[in-house]
């Protein structure tokens, strides 16, 4: 893909709660990302920064209105070929790092590949070739609970870069780092959001993190007032 192109779009986003709490979480959002850009997504508590980034990363569908990856709508499609295009394309770093506990570091960066179908020995390589780049070639054979945040967060970040993806979507992945590793993971994000091809997408709430993005997009009560 050439600089600039769009990658991801939304397209008139709705996600909308029935039952016993109706509620509008996402109201008609429209946005690009474009290959090269790192984007910032701000906006208070509960306005729906995180519901907006699942529907973006493919974890949840919206009410109405359509993800178009790489210029494929994706409403259509089920869940297995929503899931397929996800491991291909996307990766996501959550706020909580959901590292799985029972496996070691250089274990949990492997389970993206292992489930793309990537053979063993290329897998483990790049693995620990990613642990390594994000600073963590000592810690490869470390349980979760044997690393601190920010390593854990590195992590996080190493297994959702395993599988190349063009997009990496980041729900506040410094909401719980001290500032020293906090400063770490949003050069690690920059950098790659720069790469060849490549875009990042970061929901937060530290304002001279967002203010270091390329392009800020705010949200206010699900609906997007400034980009
Ligand atoms: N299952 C649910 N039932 C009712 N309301 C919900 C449900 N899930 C989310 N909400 C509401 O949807 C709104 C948006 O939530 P969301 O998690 O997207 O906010 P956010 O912008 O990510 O907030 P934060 O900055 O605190 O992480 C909130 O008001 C929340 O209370
Ligand atoms: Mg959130």
């Amino acid at each position: 893909m050439a600089a600039g192109d769009v990658l991801l779009s939304g397209e008139h986003i709705r996600r909308v709660l029935t039952g016993d709490v109706p509620a509008t979480l996402v109201d008609d959002a429209n946005l690009e990302i474009r290959t090269g850009e790192f984007v910032a997504i701000i906006g208070p508590s509960g306005s729906g920064k995180s519901s907006l980034l699942y529907i973006l990363g493919l974890l949840d569908r919206p009410t109405s209105g359509e993800v178009m990856l790489l210029g494929q709508a994706t409403s259509a499609l089920n869940d297995d070929a929503r899931t397929a295009l996800r491991l291909k394309h996307l990766g996501f770093v959550f706020q909580a790092h959901f590292l799985l506990p029972e496996f070691t570091a250089l274990e949990n960066v492997l389970l993206p590949m292992q489930r793309a179908g990537m053979p063993d020995t290329e897998a483990r390589a790049r693995a620990s070739s990613l642990l390594t780049d994000l600073g963590l070639k000592d810690k490869q054979n470390n349980l979760p609970r044997q690393l601190s945040g920010g390593q854990s967060q590195r992590v996080a970040i190493a297994r959702a870069l395993a599988n190349k993806p063009s997009l990496l979507l980041a729900d506040e992945p410094t909401g719980n780092l001290d500032t020293h590793s906090s400063a770490a993971v949003q050069d690690i994000l920059r950098g790659l959001a720069h790469e060849a091809g490549r875009a990042v997408v970061v929901v937060t709430h530290d304002a001279a993190f967002a203010k270091s993005a390329d392009r800020v997009i705010k949200i206010v009560d699900g609906r997007i007032v400034a980009t």
